[in-house]
């Protein structure tokens, strides 16, 4: 199955800085590249990243479709420049912000219904791994997330695991523990939808990727992409992940 790669700017890069990024990347032709921009860049970005054959996304919305929301774009404003898919759930909305579990659940919901595929973050804190849970807390944020969904509404959607304790630490878990995980997130696709999509779904992992491990990771059979953070903001070291793909 082909790999993804997934670049998350989060609240870096100004405009110019943004389009001059996008001037320096390689064509990807057939490769499944993608960047999560601020909304500020998704208008210009979304058509200069075109010619390239990389899809540009959003990294949040409102789980309503329009209202009284002020400082909120809505699913709708975010295909309308262009934006091809959104983040949801990243650690940092789920603990910065204190978006629950529900909340993020009204997002993809949302998403759905507006015809914008999403990529759903989840993964546990440092804490929650120390007391043995993290496969509870994950399979909890899965099965919440996608409680309202039928099998047919997943299409193209994808899910990323991403410890919160590896997200800009440079500590990654080892394979192991990586197929752990993805394997416990499989048992509950299992229980949600069918065992054949339960298999094929494509799993991501992000949290400190590098040039470093960015082999090893992205030749790992259960691992179908990386979502990459600071490692992304350099457009020669996207390039380079964007060769190794
Ligand atoms: P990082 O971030 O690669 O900087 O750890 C990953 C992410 O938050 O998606």
């Amino acid at each position: 199955m082909k790999k993804i790669l997934i670049g998350n700017w989060k609240m870096h890069k100004k405009r110019a800085e943004a389009l001059s990024y996008c001037a320096s990347l390689n064509y990807v032709g057939e490769k499944d590249v993608r960047i999560a921009a601020p909304y500020t860049h998704l208008l210009e970005l979304s058509q200069a990243a075109e010619r390239l054959g990389v899809k540009v996304g959003a990294q949040n919305m409102h789980a309503f479709s329009e209202g009284a929301f002020t400082g909120e774009i809505s699913a709708g404003m975010l295909k309308d420049v262009g934006a091809q898919f959104v983040l949801l759930g990243h650690s940092e909305r789920r603990h910065l912000f204190h978006e629950t579990n529900e909340e993020v659940a009204k997002k993809v919901e949302r998403a759905v219904v507006e015809g914008l595929k999403f990529v759903l973050c989840v993964g546990e804190t440092l804490e929650e791994r120390d007391l043995g849970k993290e496969e509870g807390v994950i399979q909890e944020q899965i099965e919440t997330a996608f409680s309202s969904l039928g099998e047919e509404h997943m299409k193209g959607n994808l899910i990323a695991y991403e410890p919160v304790w590896a997200i800009g630490s440079g500590r990654v878990p080892n394979l192991l523990e990586i197929r752990r995980v993805h394997q416990s997130i499989r048992e509950r696709l299992g229980v949600l939808f069918s065992g054949e999509f339960a298999r094929t779904c494509p799993i991501l992992y992000g949290g400190s990727v590098t040039l470093g491990n960015f082999e090893e990771l992205i030749n790992e059979t259960e691992i179908g992409g990386l979502l990459v953070g600071g490692a992304s903001l350099d457009p020669n070291q996207f390039n380079e992940m964007i060769d190794l793909l």
